[in-house]
């Protein structure tokens, strides 16, 4: 049975790619950090399930020796690291922290596996979690594999910093290590501080008149947005090919904040622009306009496209949103049901 190591478990990723490993008969592990309240919601389903899906490990990327003991320990064949600080607008209020974690943090899972390598003599495979953000200011449009790096943020910066290293690693010591450069996927997993899912919480909500306004920043920014559910696919299919290598992992399809807003308003009867203001604190000191990925590397070498669309991606998120929405409905009409994990 091949055993899979993630790092960023409790993350919107974390929680897809662990489904998957399963279903292929993985035995999963995972790291979370301790923390006062629990961070496992997206994967109650599987911590709880009988047998349980995955097995937790207390851990954390700032933690190198702490790192090189669960390796020794769970002697995993591949390691999927998607723990970061993820959000590029807190990234330019905790650079050091940013850099610290998504590009230091990736360092000392690399220096890890080598060093458990090279003891146990058992290859680990490692999957790095890139980024389109790392393209920022784009000097190509669509952007592919051999597009130049220029980013934005304190967050780009540190995912530039991390591929980078794990391109070292592949070339000077030989690890089967890839990197996934991909554009954003989203889900009803996803954050509620990322765009989309801020955006279908809103409207779901005022929808059922819980909430007046909606308080966005920059509307003209372009994202290819696709569905989490489809990418984590992607990185599966890369540590299954003989050879490593980096991929773009993206739909092909470019739409603007202000798109994605109007879908989701008119999907719910409403028009956007009669319940979106701006909010200047949510603009950032340097943005990344377009994003445009073009996914053909991925599609002939690892056979990979998404199943779903950016309509499939909207449906999705608003239908979910709205359950949720009614939830709080109800909890706002009539209490927390007695008895309820909500009591
Ligand atoms: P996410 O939902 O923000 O999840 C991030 C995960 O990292 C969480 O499990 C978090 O744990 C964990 N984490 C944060 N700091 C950590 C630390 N110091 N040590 C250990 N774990 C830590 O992110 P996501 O959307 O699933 O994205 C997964 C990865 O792909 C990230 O590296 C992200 O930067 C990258 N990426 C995402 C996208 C996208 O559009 N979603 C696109 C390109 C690349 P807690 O639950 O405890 O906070
Ligand atoms: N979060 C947020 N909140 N973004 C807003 C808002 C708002 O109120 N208003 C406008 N935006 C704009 C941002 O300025 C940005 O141009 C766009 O919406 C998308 O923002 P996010 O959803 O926060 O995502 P991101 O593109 O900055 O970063 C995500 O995708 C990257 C891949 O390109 C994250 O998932 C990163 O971890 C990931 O690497």
């Amino acid at each position: 049975m091949k055993r899979a190591l993630i790092t960023g478990i409790t993350g919107q990723d974390g929680s897809y790619l662990a489904e998957l490993l399963i279903a292929k008969g993985y035995d999963v592990h995972g790291v979370i950090r301790r923390s006062s309240t629990f961070s496992t919601q997206r994967i109650e389903h599987l911590m709880f399930s009988d047998p349980p899906g995955v097995t937790l490990h207390y851990g954390d990327l700032s933690d190198g020796n702490g790192l090189m003991r669960l390796l020794r320990e769970i002697q995993p064949h591949e390691v999927y690291n998607l723990a970061a600080q993820s959000h590029v607008s807190v990234s330019f209020a905790q650079p050091t922290y940013t850099a610290d974690v998504t590009a230091l943090g990736t360092l000392r899972m690399l220096e890890a596996i080598r060093e458990v390598q090279d003891v146990t003599g058992r290859q680990i495979r490692f999957y790095q979690a890139s980024s389109s953000e790392m393209f920022g200011k784009v000097v190509e449009t669509p952007q592919t594999e051999a597009t130049p790096f220029h980013p934005r943020s304190p967050y780009g910066v540190a995912k530039v910093y991390a591929h980078w290293a794990t391109v070292n690693y592949r070339e000077a010591y030989g690890l089967h290590a890839s990197c996934g450069i991909l554009f954003n996927h989203e889900s009803p997993r996803r954050g509620e501080t990322f765009v989309t899912r801020k955006i279908t919480r809103a409207a779901t909500r005022i929808k059922l008149g819980l909430q007046d306004k909606l308080y966005l920043g920059n509307l003209d920014a372009k994202r290819d947005w696709g569905f989490a559910g489809d990418y984590v696919e992607a990185m599966w299919l890369m540590l299954q090919q003989e050879s490593p290598d980096d991929y773009v992992v993206a739909s092909g399809e470019t739409h603007s904040v202000a798109e994605f807003c109007d879908a989701v308003f008119s999907r719910l009867g409403m028009l956007a622009h009669e319940h979106v203001a701006f909010d200047p604190s949510q603009q950032r000191p340097a943005e990344v306009d377009l994003l445009l990925g073009n996914p053909a590397k991925a599609a002939q070498t690892l056979g990979w496209k998404p199943a779903h669309t950016f309509g499939d991606l909207v449906d999705m998120m608003v239908e979910h949103d709205k359950s949720v929405a009614k939830m709080e409905m109800l909890i706002a009409l009539n209490g927390k049901p007695e008895g309820s994990a909500l009591a």
